[in-house]
């Protein structure tokens, strides 16, 4: 097991070119599986997702190539549709090879995605698409057993409680490219991975109509071709490079992105006093008001909302401004296992309900803190950077799930930031189940 040392108060500055979107990514690799052609994806993060994916492809059959850092080849001549439990557990979003399989080869086999502790995450919606669309679909020892030989086009609500559902409406997206007549997907996402999934699906062959809409048309084609495709930068991570700037109050030009996915982030950080200007199409200049920063209020949404996947890191910053802030999740109501982290290293912070309740100001300390997913390992990171001392992050395997050389790049930008093996620690501080 590594950790990551901190040590922190340095303010970071410097340029920092942001990775291709994991969310985005994943998905194009389940998609390549609808053509018998070759596809090459490129401007691919390199990370512990992206290779799983890449080996689940293989077991089913297609030929996985990388070549280059960022760069993959899929042939996917023949396609089986058994999906290793070994593989999927270890990743949500194998589920996205539902749709491509079902569609390709009218069979699908994917063992059911295990529990998540950012929340409780069905896929009744992905299931209740296809079965609308005409599956026939049983649950066998865990394992989803998808029959589609009977699909066909139908109007589809595919919106649910929480919203939309990003990988629910990839898999549904996928599912009708392939079949016959004219699906509509009313209450589909509308994330910008979701409209990159559509443009390569697009440059594949398929006839889809919405993109960037809740309102999905889908014209089924016989045969879809392969293609080569750039997957959109993550704007995710350049959020999280953001927060970095502002938690340390550092000065950073932020490069390779598309500004216009930042909307709801960039509103808040602007109203907090982060001022962020972008002078080229795809960069942004960070830096922070000379007068401090104001507390904020966040409710995470679907897009164009504010991400749940920049809650955890928001939480961090919220804890090094003075004042009271607010941040509500409307997607994943008990995706707070970050609170508890940030509580050993002196932040003041409550939770009732979906709200977590941030009085902010009071100086952090570094301590040895648990990372429990990929967006949390961020958060505690920034809380590291901002804290007095050393602060240990472990079980930084989730943040190397999800963010392209994190340690390396904040380096680059100054920060004191150490990948070490937990051996290094003294034994108290090892984590006990580790
Ligand atoms: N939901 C249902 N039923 C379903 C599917 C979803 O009730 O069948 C609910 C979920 O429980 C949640 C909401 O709908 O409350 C939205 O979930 P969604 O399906 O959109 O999430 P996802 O597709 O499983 C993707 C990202 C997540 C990100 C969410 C929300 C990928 C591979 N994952 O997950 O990313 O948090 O959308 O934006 O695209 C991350 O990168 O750290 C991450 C967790």
């Amino acid at each position: 097991m590594e950790i990551l040392r901190i040590k922190g108060g340095n303010q970071i500055s410097g340029d920092v070119q942001i990775s291709g979107s994991k969310n985005a990514a994943l998905p194009q690799f389940a998609a390549a599986l609808l053509s018998a052609e070759e596809t090459i994806l490129e401007n691919v993060p390199d990370l512990s997702d992206i290779r799983f994916m890449g080996e689940i492809l293989t077991h089913l059959g297609a030929e996985v190539s990388k070549l280059g850092p960022n760069t993959w080849k899929i042939y996917p001549a023949n396609v089986q549709p058994n999906a290793p439990y070994e593989l999927v557990r270890k990743m949500r979003a194998s589920i996205c090879l539902l749709g491509p399989l079902v569609a390709r080869i009218k069979k699908a086999k994917v063992p059911m995605p295990g529990g998540c502790v950012i929340g409780h995450r069905p896929i009744d919606l992905h299931l209740l698409a296809l079965r609308q669309m005409g599956a026939e679909i049983s649950l066998n020892q865990g394992i989803v057993e998808v029959d589609g030989s009977g699909l066909q086009a139908v109007d589809i609500f595919i919106g649910g409680r929480h919203g939309s559902t990003v990988t629910g409406t990839a898999n549904a997206l996928m599912a009708a490219v392939l079949t016959p007549g004219v699906t509509t997907l009313d209450g589909a996402a509308c994330e910008p991975e979701i409209v990159d999934l559509c443009t390569m699906l697009i440059k594949m062959g398929a006839r889809i109509d919405g993109a960037g809409s809740h309102l999905l048309k889908i014209e089924g084609v016989e045969k879809l071709n392969g293609c080569t495709h750039r997957v959109i930068p993550d704007r995710i991570e350049a959020a999280t490079y953001i927060m970095s700037a502002a938690i340390t109050r550092g000065k950073i030009r932020v490069k390779g992105i598309t500004p216009g996915h930042l909307g709801a982030f960039a509103k808040v950080m602007h109203e907090s006093g982060v001022i962020l200007s972008s002078n080229e199409e795809d960069s942004m200049d960070v830096h922070t008001r000379a007068d401090g920063l104001s507390p904020f209020e966040v409710v995470t949404l679907p897009y164009p909302g504010f991400p749940t996947d920049l809650q955890a890191q928001a939480c961090a910053l919220a804890c090094t401004v003075p004042g009271l802030s607010i941040l509500t999740e409307r997607v994943y109501p008990s995706r707070f296992m970050h609170i508890p982290e940030l509580l050993r290293m002196g932040a003041e912070v409550s939770l009732e309900g979906a709200n977590a309740i941030v009085r902010g100001g009071k100086p952090l300390n570094g301590a040895p803190v648990m990372a429990s997913d990929l967006r949390a390992s961020a958060a505690l990171i920034l809380a590291g950077l901002a804290a007095e001392g050393e602060t240990w992050v472990h079980r930084i395997y989730h943040l190397d799930r999800g963010y392209e050389s994190f340690d390396n790049k904040l380096r680059n930008l100054g920060a004191e930031v150490e990948r070490l093996p937990e051996t290094a620690l003294p034994p108290t501080f090892r984590s006990p189940t580790d």
